[in-house]
C-alpha cells in the first residue's frame, strides 16, 4: 500500500479554497490541516473543507510532525519567507506563482530546499493540466514543424482596490507577476529560454503595471509575443504556430478543455486526434484515439476535447504526491532550475520599466 501524503495549507483566501476542492480527486494525498492569521478564519475553512486540524498562526501548523508536505497560498510578497518557514521545518514545499517576488528570494528559497533534501516546487498548475502536456508532446514530436510563432495573453478587469493583493505594491501587485507568468511558464515549457526580450507596460496609479506586453526571442528564430492584464479583457488563448501547422488552444489556455490542430495542410490531409476523459470521484483516466482523416471531412480542423472533474488543480497535487512517494526532491515538469530562470526573466522585464516593490529598496 503506499503512503498517504499528508498536506497543510498555509492561508485562507481564493486559491487555498479552490485548491481544497480539488483534494478530493488525487489518491493518497489527505489535506490535514490548515493554518490562518487568525483562528477563526482556520476553524471555519477547517469547517467548511472538512480538514481535521485548524491553527492560529502558520508558524503552528510547521511544528505539525505529521504534516509532509505545506501548500503556500499566501500573497506573492511572503512567499520567499513562508517557504523558508517550511522548508527549515523540515517540510516539502509546494508554494504558489509566482513561487517569490524576485529571483534574488527565488535562489535562497531553492538553495535552501537543495540543502536540507526537501521537495520543493512552483505551484504551476497550468503545465500539468492533460492538453497542455499533450501539446508539449506534440510540439515535441514535430507535429507542426519547427515552432516559428507562440502567442498568449491573459488578462481580465478586476475592481480597482489600492489595497488588494493585485494593486498594491506592497503586497508585489501587478500584472506580471500575477496573470503574465502564465504566457511566459507556457513559452519557457514549449520554447526553453529565449535569447533576448522586450517588453512595456501601462502603470496605473499605484505603481504597478495595470496591463504589460512581453517579446520574447529564440536562438531558432522563434518569437513569442505575450501580454497580461489587471484592467482589459484579453482573449485568454495561446496559439502556437510552425513550419507544418498549428495548434490553438482555447480559453482558458491555463487549464483547457480543448485544443485545436491543424497540421500537413499542404499534404492535404492531417490526422484528427480525439482524447476521452473518464473521470470518477476517486480518479481518472485518459482514452486517446487516433484517427487519420482526409482534410476535407473535417473542414480542416482537428479539434482535441478533454473534460475533467474540478478546477485542474488535482494535476498537480497528483504530481507533488507521487513525487513525496518516490521520494523525488523536485518535478522534471516544473524544475527549480526553471523557475528561477522565469523569475530572473520577470526581473529583467520590471527592470526595463523601473518598478521596483517596496522591500527590494534597501
Ligand atoms: N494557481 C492559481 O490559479 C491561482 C489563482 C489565484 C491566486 N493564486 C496565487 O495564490 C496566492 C494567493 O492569492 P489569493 O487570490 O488566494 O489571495 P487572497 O484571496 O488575498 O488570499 C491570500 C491569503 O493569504 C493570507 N495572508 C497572509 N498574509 C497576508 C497579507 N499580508 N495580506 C493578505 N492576506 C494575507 C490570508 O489568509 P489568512 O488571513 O487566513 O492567514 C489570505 O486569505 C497569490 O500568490 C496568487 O498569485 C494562484
Amino acid at each position: 500500500m503506499s503512503k498517504v501524503i499528508r498536506w497543510g495549507v498555509l492561508g485562507t483566501g481564493g486559491i487555498a479554497r479552490a485548491v481544497a476542492r480539488d483534494f478530493r480527486f488525487v489518491q493518497d494525498a489527505a489535506l490535514l490541516a490548515v493554518a490562518s492569521r487568525e483562528l477563526t478564519r482556520a476553524q471555519a475553512f477547517a469547517r467548511r473543507y472538512d480538514i481535521a486540524r485548524a491553527y492560529g498562526s502558520y508558524d503552528a501548523l510547521l511544528q505539525d510532525d505529521d504534516i509532509d508536505v505545506v501548500y503556500i497560498a499566501t500573497p506573492h510578497m511572503r512567499h520567499g519567507d513562508d517557504a523558508l518557514a517550511c522548508i527549515y521545518a523540515g517540510k516539502a514545499v509546494l508554494c504558489e506563482k509566482p513561487f517569490t517576488i524576485n529571483a534574488r528570494e527565488a535562489q535562497a528559497v531553492i538553495q535552501a530546499a537543495r540543502d536540507r533534501g526537501v521537495f520543493c516546487m512552483e505551484a504551476m498548475w497550468m503545465r500539468f493540466i492533460p492538453l497542455i502536456r499533450e501539446v508539449k508532446a506534440q510540439v515535441e514530436q514535430g507535429e507542426i514543424g519547427e515552432v516559428t510563432h507562440l502567442a498568449a495573453a491573459f488578462g481580465y478587469p478586476l475592481p480597482f482596490d489600492p489595497r488588494s493583493r493585485n494593486f498594491n505594491p506592497a503586497l508585489g501587485g501587478g500584472a506580471l507577476l500575477d496573470r503574465g507568468i502564465y504566457p511566459l511558464s507556457l513559452s519557457f515549457y514549449l520554447l526553453g529560454q529565449p535569447a533576448s526580450m522586450a517588453s512595456e507596460a501601462n502603470m496605473g496609479s499605484t505603481g504597478i503595471d495595470m496591463t504589460s506586453h512581453y517579446r520574447l526571442h529564440y536562438d531558432s528564430g522563434a518569437v513569442a509575443v505575450l501580454s497580461a492584464s489587471c484592467a482589459v479583457y484579453q482573449p485568454s488563448e495561446a496559439t502556437i504556430r510552425g513550419t507544418a501547422g498549428q495548434i490553438h488552444i482555447h480559453a482558458p489556455f491555463l487549464r483547457p478543455h480543448r485544443i485545436t490542430v491543424r497540421q500537413g495542410i499542404s499534404a492535404g490531409g492531417y490526422r484528427h486526434r480525439s482524447l476521452h476523459w473518464l473521470a470518477g470521484t476517486r480518479g481518472y483516466q485518459l482514452v486517446k484515439r487516433y484517427l487519420d482523416k482526409p482534410l476535407s471531412t473535417l473542414g480542416g480542423q482537428g479539434d482535441v476535447f478533454q473534460r475533467f472533474p474540478g478546477l485542474g488543480y488535482q494535476f498537480e497535487l497528483e504530481a507533488v504526491t507521487r513525487s513525496m512517494q518516490a521520494g523525488k526532491l523536485e518535478h522534471d515538469i516544473m524544475p527549480l532550475d526553471e523557475t528561477l530562470a522565469i523569475m530572473q526573466t520577470m526581473d529583467e522585464i520590471r527592470q526595463q520599466w523601473g518598478l521596483v516593490y517596496p522591500s527590494e529598496r534597501f
